[in-house]
């Protein structure tokens, strides 16, 4: 019953909307990028760096997440990795994604922001030659460095802006509240970008209330503490706003103790319009049907339950809106036909 459940929610075409691309490297991958551009890391093979992937919180996992992004030197590690990701996203049947990306952990290092940009790109467009899978980059800043640093950042894509969707916020949450950024935010949204930012993956309600308020967010990535003020869960539910949410991510940085206890019934019961993503997929155990099945495999949710995150995410993506009604249409074609 469970198994077909989680067949039923794996077979859906679906949206990912919450992918950092940095967090997509496999342990192989990141070996032989080491190899490839002489860079040293402190694992000797592929068991050791997977050993070491146990957290008990975001910063653990961060930590260790930009060491990793040092392998990225050239333009074609950037596509590599893309290439990866999209194949094994489209394996899942995700036929969109809106993918993050951080210019600042390779900026720091030297490696200018085109070499990022075009790399990604031109896996980007390979993908939809391969698969059909479309996909929009979406600009993170890092939230655990300064006004200043976002501002330069957001200088240093204005002559990438027809291929970036949107800014976010990502990294160390705690004491790094969204209103930090409130500046640069409103610059990005006079450019014409969509905004999205990590809130209440770790921080209080409050960060929701100041991602909404000061932010002006498009999109809410994560928010599973949203649900410990009725009233934040109420207006994101009138408001429609999408919650880009990430089971399995939430599971291994300990923002749940046991995936029975996940919140995705609640959210979806409270009228949520949540989604499923995979986060940092080679870091925390799975891709976007990983997610799926776990959730199928919690008992809790429904066909309807997984039909509904299915159309969330085209819901909640920054498509235009014939080509979510075409998707709504194939989603719809498909549970008729399942
Ligand atoms: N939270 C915050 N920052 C991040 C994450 C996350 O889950 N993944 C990559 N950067
Ligand atoms: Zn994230």
């Amino acid at each position: 019953m469970t198994t077909a459940l989680a067949d039923f929610a794996a077979s859906l075409p679906k949206a990912e909307l919450h992918l950092h691309i940095e967090g997509s490297l496999e342990p192989e991958l990141m070996f032989a990028l080491a190899e490839r551009n002489k860079v040293a890391i402190p694992f000797a093979s592929v068991e050791e760096v997977r050993a070491a992937y146990q957290f008990s919180r975001l910063q653990d996992f961060l930590d260790i997440y930009y060491q990793g992004a040092q392998v990225l030197r050239e333009e074609d590690d950037f596509r590599d990795l893309a290439t990866a990701y999209f194949d094994r996203a489209a394996a899942d049947n995700v036929v969109h994604a809106e993918i993050f990306f951080d210019p600042q952990t390779h900026t720091d290092r030297g490696i200018p922001f085109a070499t990022v940009l075009n790399g990604l790109n031109a896996g980007m467009i390979e993908a939809e030659k391969k698969h059909g899978l479309t996909s929009k980059l979406i600009l993170c800043f890092l939230r655990h460095l300064d006004e200043e640093a976002a501002f330069q950042t957001l200088k240093a894509a204005e002559p990438f802006l027809d291929r970036i969707a949107g800014v976010g916020l990502d990294s160390s949450e705690l004491g790094h509240p969204p209103e930090k950024f409130a500046r640069v935010f409103a610059a990005a949204g006079t450019m014409g970008l969509k905004r999205v930012a990590h809130a209440g993956e770790e921080g209080p309600p409050d960060y929701v209330h100041q991602a909404l308020d000061i932010l002006e967010i498009d999109r809410l990535d994560h928010g599973n503490r949203a649900l410990e003020d009725s009233q934040l869960t109420t207006r994101l539910a009138r408001e429609a706003m999408t919650l880009t949410v990430c089971p399995l991510s939430n599971l291994k940085l300990c923002v749940v103790d046991h995936i029975d206890a996940h919140p995705m019934k609640r959210m979806l019961d409270a009228g949520l319009r949540a989604t499923v993503n995979s986060d940092d997929p080679a870091y925390f155990g799975g891709y976007v049907n990983d997610n799926y099945r776990a959730l199928a495999g919690t008992g809790q949710l429904s066909r309807e339950d997984f039909v509904t995150l299915a159309r969330n995410s085209f819901l909640g993506s920054f498509l235009p809106d014939e080509a979510i009604a075409r998707h709504l249409a194939a989603l719809a074609a498909h549970v008729a036909a399942a």
